[in-house]
């Protein structure tokens, strides 16, 4: 098989998971970090098929859309031998999609490859701007969150344990709570680029969004 075609495999295989889930996790998603991981690429002396593949799988086998992680990263790790990627390559891709998640890198970040930290930058831009208010809410009306509540204070320094145990988030306090701390947290110099603007919407989004909630707009 080319690389070419091992990379349609990868897309084919990620589709077929990805296509059910109605979480802001679905394949549009996928593609968008892929897309974005490509224009990455063309910056950052990187491996493109540990990278695409990785952009692919990066949220097949996370733990809140599916009830065993470990066995999809089995089934993932077998479909990759079988399009015959060396198990070296296989072993990084892997790395790369355990480890790439924000509430990882809050305690003891795992160091990630050049090839990681691309993704990771794809994965976060995609989570940011318009595209990632849109996620936010919509994640948040699917969880049944709070909008908003001016109670409920957003707690910006959060560890790795204090993030995954919030119960009562709120939309609003996510964007606190992660969003805005992503652009700061960026690997790559164009990603850093790309999120200054990304970040500067969301503040004038909160701005407006808080204004007109206290009726002085
Ligand atoms: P990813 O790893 O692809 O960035 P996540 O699983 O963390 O995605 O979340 C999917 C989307 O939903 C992201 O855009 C994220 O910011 C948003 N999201 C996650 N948790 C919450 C939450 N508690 N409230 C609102 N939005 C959320
Ligand atoms: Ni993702």
């Amino acid at each position: 098989m080319t690389e070419e075609q091992q990379l349609q495999a990868i897309k084919d295989f990620s589709y077929q998971k990805m296509k059910k889930d109605a979480s802001g996790h679905n394949f549009d998603h996928i593609q968008r970090v892929v897309k974005t991981a490509k224009r990455l690429l063309t910056q950052e002396p990187a491996d493109k098929l540990i990278t695409l593949a990785a952009a692919y799988l990066h949220d097949v086998a996370d733990d809140k859309l599916v009830s065993d992680p470990k066995e999809l990263e089995s089934e993932i790790q077998k479909f990759l031998l079988q399009i015959d990627l060396t198990s070296q390559q296989i072993e990084k891709i892997l790395f790369i999609t355990h480890n790439l998640s924000f509430s990882q890198s809050l305690d003891n970040p795992p160091k990630l490859s050049l090839e990681g930290q691309i993704v990771q930058d794809a994965d976060r831009l995609d989570a940011i701007g318009a595209i990632g208010i849109t996620r936010a809410i919509y994640y948040g009306g699917k969880h049944a969150e709070t909008i908003y509540d001016p109670k409920i204070l957003p707690r910006k320094n959060l560890n790795k344990a204090e993030y995954r145990n919030l119960s009562n988030e709120t939309i609003i306090n996510h964007f606190y709570e992660k969003l805005l701390k992503l652009t700061e947290m960026m690997n790559t110099p164009t990603a850093k680029e790309v999120a200054q603007a990304r970040h500067q919407y969301m503040l004038d989004f909160l701005e407006e969004f808080k204004n007109e909630w206290n009726a002085e707009r």
